[in-house]
């Protein structure tokens, strides 16, 4: 998505653990700009956020994509949860505090967007996903909450729910259980969601996962929703 951005005029900044795999993205794509954050760390996120808005004040589009998936047996217990990083503080809890760290910068601008990447998974969760699937669920719901609550400012909100696609994620695990297809690949899926963007869609949902937003939701967004505030 980055290099899409990039190749289309976009100032892009990249955020993630890996200073290598940063590095090498910066100096493949010229103009990039690389800052190496763990966004499961307070104080790191907040960090980001101020280097960032210090730096870029024309920044007009913040995606939360950063994400993991881990297979849990949930007859194991708190060991099993605890023996590997925290899905639920990577994908849930760090896109709701960075979106709150510049939604303030967001509002301010003339025109801007928050892209959320959940998933599939979050609208049929997968039974050895099962954190990863809630987090994407929750994902899902925040997002939805966050357009309304958005709707007559000028900031935008984009759901990108992706299917399965060959990249890293849990390469570790996928490799291990020895999934035949692991997905298309990253850059037909990028070429497709980032022509719906274009297009100004609000949710980038592939196949039948249309069908599956568009008939009960449709009813229980709204009613959920208090359109008084
Ligand atoms: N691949 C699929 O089948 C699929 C399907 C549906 C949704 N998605 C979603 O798509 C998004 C991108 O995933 P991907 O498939 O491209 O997997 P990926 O290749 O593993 O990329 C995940 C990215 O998140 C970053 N990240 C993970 N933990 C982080 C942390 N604590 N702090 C900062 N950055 C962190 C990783 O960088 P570092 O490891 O260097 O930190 C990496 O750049 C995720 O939200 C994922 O859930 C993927």
């Amino acid at each position: 998505m980055a290099e899409a951005f990039h190749s289309r005029g976009s100032t892009v900044i990249v955020c993630a653990r890996d200073e290598q795999a940063l590095s090498a993205t910066a100096d493949r794509l010229p103009g990039v700009v690389a800052l190496p954050c763990d966004l499961v760390d307070k104080q790191q996120r907040e960090d980001l956020a101020a280097e960032v808005l210090r730096r870029f004040p024309d920044l007009d589009i913040l995606v939360n994509n950063a994400g993991i998936q881990r297979y849990v047996d949930l007859k194991k217990g708190y060991a099993e949860l605890k023996s590997g990083e925290d899905e639920i503080a990577i994908n849930f809890v760090a896109v709701v505090e960075l979106t709150a760290l510049f939604i303030g910068h967001l509002l301010s601008r003339r025109s801007a967007a928050v892209i959320n990447v959940s998933s599939g998974l979050g609208f049929m969760p997968m039974l050895s996903t099962p954190i990863y699937s809630a987090t994407k669920a929750a994902v899902h719901t925040y997002t939805l909450v966050l357009r309304q609550q958005l709707k007559g400012t000028s900031v935008k909100v984009v759901e990108i729910v992706p299917p399965m696609v060959d990249t890293n994620l849990n390469r570790a695990g996928r490799d291990a259980a020895r999934t035949g297809f692991r997905g298309i690949s990253a850059a037909e899926y990028i070429a497709t969601a980032v022509k719906r963007l274009e297009d100004d869609a609000d949710v980038i949902f592939d196949g039948d996962g249309e069908n599956v937003l568009a008939q009960p939701r449709g009813e229980s967004e709204n009613s959920l929703l208090n359109p008084s505030r």
